[in-house]
């Protein structure tokens, strides 16, 4: 008698080959699946981000030839963001609703030089307000005001509809915003312009540097209200759950979770009790530790980077809001 074979379930036998392997891969991160968040500046030269390594602030008059470029990379969509001047900020964040705008313009710009490009407008006023906040503060300045903030949201995002976003994206965490707005642009007539709902998003700790990027850092001295009255407790799962069914039950057209890597159990959630499509806002903080312990030699910057986008995509994430989609999209290109 032979010696006992067991096990008879050999699992690496699926691992043997790099053909096998290839052929039984169950996950894919493609070009198609990322969207490019952008920072756009009215500066004439681009400016570096020194907390995000690769990224600077686009000029206005650059930002269509950028555009252009993703979406040969594959890259469909982008997600505008821009740097107000300081000058034009207040508490109220009037500058949001200004026509001539940064944001307005950047739209039309993308829009007529690069008809073909997605764009993810976000719907906030933190980079237009003193106080960094997502909204307007009430009369003793101890909160922010919902409704007071939903009202100014809903004409910013008709503002933004009108100037050509394909996706106006509320990122403030408001109530009833997202019913607010879809039925804002329903009565004005823009039925078709969609809604990608940040819908469980955290208050994470994780944004630094994105704020640095926008200069919606709390000022010094300001009112240490904080935006955990807003966004998510990370310590919640089903609440996120009542937060995007909500959003979809308000007409979301795609619903977002934030920040990605620490919230995949939340992204499987949410895949579980919908058929919308999900994003996933991989933020600047993720981007930016990768980056740190690459520069120190600890970690292989392509390598982890790769993997925490395929994390999230076996999460359940359709589409990823990252730094890195352009990057990806070069390699990917590269590797054939
Ligand atoms: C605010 C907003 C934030 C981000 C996107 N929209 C920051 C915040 O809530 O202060 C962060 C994205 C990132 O960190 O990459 N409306």
């Amino acid at each position: 008698m032979s010696a006992d074979p067991s096990p008879a379930l050999r699992l690496r036998r699926l691992r043997a080959s790099a053909g096998i392997r290839a052929m039984l891969t169950e996950t894919t991160v493609e070009p198609r699946h990322l969207i490019q968040p952008l920072f756009v500046t009215e500066a004439e030269a681009p400016e570096p981000i020194a907390s995000l390594p690769g990224i600077s602030r686009i000029p206005l008059t650059q930002l269509a030839a950028k555009c252009a470029e993703l979406r040969l990379l594959g890259i469909h969509g982008v997600a505008l963001f821009p740097k107000i001047d300081p000058r034009r900020k207040t508490a109220e964040g009037a500058e949001a609703l200004n026509p001539s705008n940064l944001a307005l313009r950047a739209i039309r710009e993308v829009k007529t030089k690069s008809p073909g490009t997605v764009i993810f407008a976000d719907i906030a006023l933190d980079p237009y307000t003193t106080h960094g906040h997502d909204g307007i503060l009430t009369d003793d300045g101890q909160d922010v005001d919902n409704d007071a903030t939903v009202e100014s949201l809903v004409k910013m995002a008709l503002l933004t509809a009108q100037a050509g976003a394909d996706f106006v994206a509320p990122s403030d965490m408001m109530d009833g915003r997202v019913a607010a707005i879809r039925r804002g642009l329903d009565l004005a007539g823009r039925t078709s312009t969609g809604i990608l709902a940040y819908s469980a998003k955290y208050a994470s700790a994780f944004y630094g540097p994105f704020r640095d990027a926008v200069g919606s850092a709390r000022p010094a001295g300001a009112a240490p209200i904080s935006k955990a009255s807003y966004q998510m407790n990370p310590a919640n799962r089903s609440e996120a759950l009542r937060e995007g069914l909500l959003d979809v039950q308000e007409g979301a057209d795609l619903i977002m979770v934030k920040p990605a890597g620490a919230y995949l159990d939340i992204i499987r959630d949410l895949r579980e009790a919908t058929s919308l499509p999900i994003a996933a806002y991989q933020v600047s903080g993720e981007y930016a530790q990768l980056h740190a312990a690459a520069e120190k030699g600890w970690l292989d910057l392509r390598a982890t980077r790769d993997e925490t986008l395929l994390a999230i995509r076996r999460a359940g994430a359709d589409v990823i809001l990252t730094y890195f989609a352009e990057a990806y999209a070069r390699d990917f290109a590269a590797r054939g």
